[in-house]
């Protein structure tokens, strides 16, 4: 069965820290155990996504090591297809994260493998039938925009995580249906209608999300949550707000229901570890 929400990025170990503040430029720290565990924005809005019950395809690129088998485990553990992502000759991508005791992190990424992504690794035939493309920016940026471009042109809905902030050309631009950024992004980016997106959401952490359509701009509000560990909380939002727009809800009805989904997140340690199943999200 052909997968109804295609997702192309990055897959990360993360190498997770405890620390009592975040170090200064020659600081040392003293922080908690380490622990690894499966991220990369690319493989936790697939994770995410896939939890919630949708029909997931992730493509991407890791190494030939023991992080690559932890991410293609949990990958396949939510029931992604993990048939288009590639084994590269490098090491699978990394990320530093240190998270303080408010659940706030600070992150250092070694690309890797993510890295190595070409067009190529892109087929065409993966987005057939797809709803919806899901795009991030720890992979090559030419490579994300030969994949929108493929998608507009089989009539599939683009949604962009514009993180970390690329330049992308015009035509990149007015296929996205929503762009998704966070508040700094937002910041950096200045009036997100002025770059010719269809849509845009901010996710605007512990505040919920502004979602702005041609119609207007609507504020939604988040539920009060106490926060244990945010990373990957605006990826979870993403994936359940493609989830919800590749079931055929609404934008702002998806992004009602991943401001939730990125709020349970954020009470658990960890990405794609942290991210709620349909039915927890049923229960909660
Ligand atoms: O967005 C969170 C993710 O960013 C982490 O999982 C880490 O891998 C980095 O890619
Ligand atoms: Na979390």
């Amino acid at each position: 069965m052909s997968a109804t929400v295609v997702v192309l990025g990055s897959a990360n170990a993360d190498l997770v820290v405890g620390v009592p503040h975040h170090p200064a430029p020659g600081e040392t720290v003293l922080g908690a155990d380490a622990v690894v565990l499966p991220g990369g924005k690319g493989a936790n809005t697939a994770v995410a996504a896939a939890r919630l019950g949708a029909r997931v395809a992730f493509l991407g690129a890791v190494g030939r090591d023991a992080h690559a088998d932890l991410l293609l485990g949990s990958l396949t553990g939510a029931g992604v297809d993990v048939s288009g992502v590639r084994r590269a000759d490098r090491p699978t991508g990394t990320a530093f994260i240190t998270v303080s005791p408010d659940g706030e992190n600070a992150i250092v990424v070694s690309p890797g493998a993510n890295a190595s992504l070409v067009a190529d690794d892109v087929d065409p035939a993966a987005l057939a039938g797809a709803a919806v493309l899901v795009a991030s920016l720890e992979v090559p940026p030419a490579v994300v925009e030969h994949a929108v471009a493929l998608a507009a042109a089989a009539g599939v809905r683009v949604v962009l995580n514009l993180s970390p902030v690329a330049e992308l050309s015009a035509a990149t631009l007015a296929a996205l249906d929503p762009l998704v950024v966070n508040e700094h992004e937002a910041e950096r980016l200045g009036d997100l209608p002025a770059l010719g997106v269809r849509s845009a959401v901010i996710t605007r952490g512990a505040q919920g999300a502004r979602v702005v359509t041609p119609e207007g701009t609507t504020d939604l509000p988040a539920p009060q949550v106490t926060p244990v560990d945010t990373t990957g909380a605006g990826d979870a939002f993403i994936g359940a707000l493609a989830a919800a727009l590749a079931a055929g809800e609404p934008l702002e009805t998806a992004a009602v229901q991943a401001i939730r989904v990125a709020s349970v997140s954020t009470t658990r340690q960890g990405a794609q570890p942290s991210y709620p199943t349909r039915a927890e999200l049923d229960q909660l």
